[in-house]
């Protein structure tokens, strides 16, 4: 058994939880949109088209905002191609992803959608193909109240009212030579100060994100930050960050310390945003929008039916693209990356998990058929749910193991928020050992008379292994039970976790 002693105090915060980081994204790619969350013609979907089913588990996930409508995909949209009458909209090539795209579902057909799953929209705009023009005309349809050509042309297409989209992403991985339009730092820095400059005289609330590194492994990570942010940083408010993870050659000690990369990459854009700013002389901070992070089997790119294969298919509607299948070691990694970005929600203000449904996605569905949640809907589910109110600064003392990737690494990964309005503090916790059970203790500063009020754990189910994965066949083998023999009393708790194990615990404590 493995021993892991963690304290709180209540005086140590890092910041509000920022609910923008429980995000998620929605590509036209593969069957995220068509036959994920919308399929006219499917017995559970609404008038519009929108499966209630999906929805369902849209709303059970808690995501808060949502990325639209690329990805790679929208570095060669026409977002005109999305508006209007459905049955004029144009059928179009979609070179990201070999894709034949209907644009039976567009940009009014997204806020509907939005609108009723209580989502935030956060709209990325074309700087591949397309540039500063099509930037701010987007925003005066999207945002103008009326008396333009744009603006008027969106009230007949149905929305009399504005959309009023606040948080806009200039591009999709400029940085990345696959991208469509692919940029240096100095073509794109330049680019993306001019399109927000006019996008913001448009409508000068916009929130914008420049597009900063697609992996922190990128040969031009860090120097693309620094230029980019040299041109821009007045003009913008957050720059991105990617990042995917997968197990490789069955190493799942180096693949379960994944966060490790994940803090790196923070940290670093942390720093050179501030070194950018001190350079400057300018006075605001930039702050960190991980507008795509996740569990993503890249190697299974190289299989038959991936995209670069397609082409062989013909251009198809739609085609089954990226759907991973995810195990119980994937969910631990998630709860692990999730805790990251809890615990730098003093400089990360928005996180989209990539993607939403079907294409690398905690929410599967069916053509015809049914909608069902994958092992890594269990710690975002929850952590949307319970982590609220202040961000506690968490001290962890865990016996720690040795991984081919990252060296020396904590057992036991957690963190923790205080809501002081219910009283309650919620612990979030990965236990990395793949064999051994961890037992955890915690000492509560600043609290007293804790009792507890949930405590579950996502583990390898009886007679299953760390692959188990749920699928239509087996149902949702994988998902929370209660995690037995909490302790919690006074100002402590007491714990185990068994081995290779996601779980929450959750207590109600008065101050001291
Ligand atoms: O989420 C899948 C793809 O990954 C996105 O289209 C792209 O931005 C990233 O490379």
């Amino acid at each position: 058994m493995s021993r892991a002693r963690i304290i709180i105090d209540r005086d140590f915060t890092i910041g509000a939880v920022p609910r923008r980081i429980f995000g998620s994204f929605v590509e036209h790619m593969g069957r995220c949109v068509y036959t994920g969350i919308y399929e006219p013609g499917h017995a559970e979907a609404d008038e519009n088209g929108f499966r209630q089913d999906v929805m369902k588990l849209v709303k059970e996930l808690g995501v808060t905002v949502v990325r639209y409508p690329g990805g790679n995909f929208v570095s060669g949209y026409n977002w005109e191609d999305g508006v209007g009458p459905v049955g004029s909209r144009p059928r179009r090539l979609d070179g990201a992803w070999h894709t034949l795209e209907t644009n039976a579902f567009g940009l009014h057909e997204f806020v509907d959608w939005s609108r009723q799953s209580g989502v935030e929209i956060m709209e990325a705009i074309n700087l591949g193909t397309r540039g500063v023009d099509a930037a701010r005309e987007l925003v005066e349809y999207a945002n103008h109240p009326g008396g333009t050509f744009l603006s008027d042309l969106r009230k007949k297409n149905g929305h009399a009212d504005p959309f009023n989209i606040k948080l806009w992403c200039l591009g999709n991985e400029l940085d990345g030579p696959w991208q469509i339009g692919h940029k240096t730092a100095d073509e794109y820095g330049r680019l993306a100060q001019e399109a927000a400059k006019a996008m913001r005289l448009v409508d000068p609330d916009l929130e914008l994100v420049a597009c900063g590194s697609s992996g922190s492994s990128m040969p031009t990570f860090g120097a693309w930050e620094q230029t980019v942010l040299a041109h821009a940083y007045d003009e913008v408010d957050y720059v991105s960050l990617h990042a995917y993870y997968q197990e490789d050659d069955g190493d799942a000690a180096s693949f379960l310390a994944s966060a490790v990369d994940m803090d790196y990459f923070i940290d670093s854009v942390v720093a050179t945003a501030d070194a950018v700013r001190a350079k400057g002389k300018h006075k605001k901070h930039i702050n960190l929008s991980f507008d795509e992070w996740n569990v993503w089997y890249q190697r299974r790119l190289d299989s038959e039916d991936q995209p670069h294969q397609v082409s062989k298919a013909g251009w198809r509607e739609h085609p089954r693209v990226i759907e991973d299948a995810y195990n119980v070691t994937d969910a631990v990694v998630v709860g692990t990356l999730l805790n990251s970005l809890l615990r730098h929600g003093d400089r990360v203000k928005i996180a989209n998990q990539a993607q939403l449904v079907n294409v690398i996605a905690p929410i599967m569905s069916e053509e015809d058929g049914p909608a069902w949640r994958q092992t890594i809907f269990y710690p975002f589910t929850r952590m949307a749910e319970l982590a609220n109110g202040q961000i506690l600064h968490t001290k962890v003392d865990s016996d720690r193991y040795e991984n081919a990737r990252f060296g020396d690494t904590d057992l036991v990964d957690v963190s923790s928020t205080w809501d002081e309005e219910n009283g309650k503090i919620a612990f979030f916790l990965a236990n990395r050992g793949l064999e051994e059970a961890a037992n955890v203790e915690v000492l509560l500063r600043g609290f007293d008379n804790a009792r507890l009020t949930r405590a579950e754990v996502l583990q390898i189910p009886q007679g299953h292994d760390r692959l188990t994965t749920n699928n239509l066949q087996i149902g949702e083998h994988v998902g929370l039970t209660t995690l037995k023999d909490v302790k919690a009393a006074g100002h402590e708790l007491t714990f185990t976790m068994p081995a290779l194990s996601w779980a929450v615990v959750e207590i109600e404590a008065a101050k001291s």
